[in-house]
């Protein structure tokens, strides 16, 4: 998990939450920097939705670092698969998918609050508000509320995102494709309630996004500089 800029690890949380955060930061970006990225702007987004949806600011700054483990799974999925330029095989693509309940079973460690929120959102990140998500497929208020946040987050990262294989596209065009759906997102995937949030705090999120992206291209281009990995 990349540091998140300008926000403070919440106070509700002991200072061992935090060192943990930081190892698992540390270990998680030595070996995929991409996805510690995503990860640390998913976090970003999906606290700027739950200001919206009107959690309290300790909530919402819980929700923004829960979801910044949210594909901490992918840790064990093979490199040449994460950022395979090309589409998956039917097989790579089922191994990858198995990142929500690996990153589950790594977070999975009674009597945290944090990590149990942690846990829940690497497990349901990827269920659709329809059904047709994975792994488990559920549908509506099944989902945990916190994992249809993070649905919305990760959907705005992924279409923002430059990879290997895509260029990235702006705000106006990541907002009109969750909203209004393309040939592989569909509106009907997503809680309206956090649709509605999306739509309330857009200004919000571009501003915080493309910061958010400016200072992690900047540690990272610093992190090459001086020769850290
Ligand atoms: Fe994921
Ligand atoms: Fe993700």
């Amino acid at each position: 998990m990349a540091a998140c800029p300008d926000v403070p690890f919440p106070e509700e949380e002991p200072a061992e939450a935090q060192h943990v955060l930081e190892c698992l930061s540390r270990a998680e970006g030595l070996r995929d920097c991409v996805t510690n990225e995503h990860e640390a702007l998913v976090g970003m987004i999906a606290g700027t939705l739950c200001e919206a949806l009107g959690f309290g600011f300790g909530e919402s700054q819980i929700v923004m670092r829960a979801a910044q483990l949210h594909d901490i799974g992918k840790f064990a999925l093979p490199s040449d698969m994460l950022h395979k330029p090309g589409r998956l095989s039917p097989e790579e693509w089922a191994v990858v998918k198995k990142h929500t309940e690996i990153g589950h079973g790594i977070l999975s460690i009674e009597g945290s609050r944090f990590l149990d929120l942690a846990a829940t959102l690497a497990l349901c990140h990827h269920e659709h508000f329809d059904g047709s998500g994975y792994p488990q497929g559920l549908a509506g208020e099944a989902i945990p509320f916190e994992a249809r946040i993070v649905a919305v987050a990760d959907t705005y990262e992924a279409l923002r995102a430059n990879r290997a294989y895509k260029d990235g596209v702006g705000h106006e065009v990541a907002l009109a494709t969750i909203l209004e759906g393309d040939d592989r997102s569909k509106p009907d995937q997503f809680d309206p309630k956090v649709l509605r949030a999306l739509e309330d705090c857009a200004p919000i999120v571009m501003q915080r996004y493309d910061a958010g992206r400016r200072v992690l291209s900047g540690e990272r281009d610093r992190a090459r500089g001086s020769g850290e990995p």
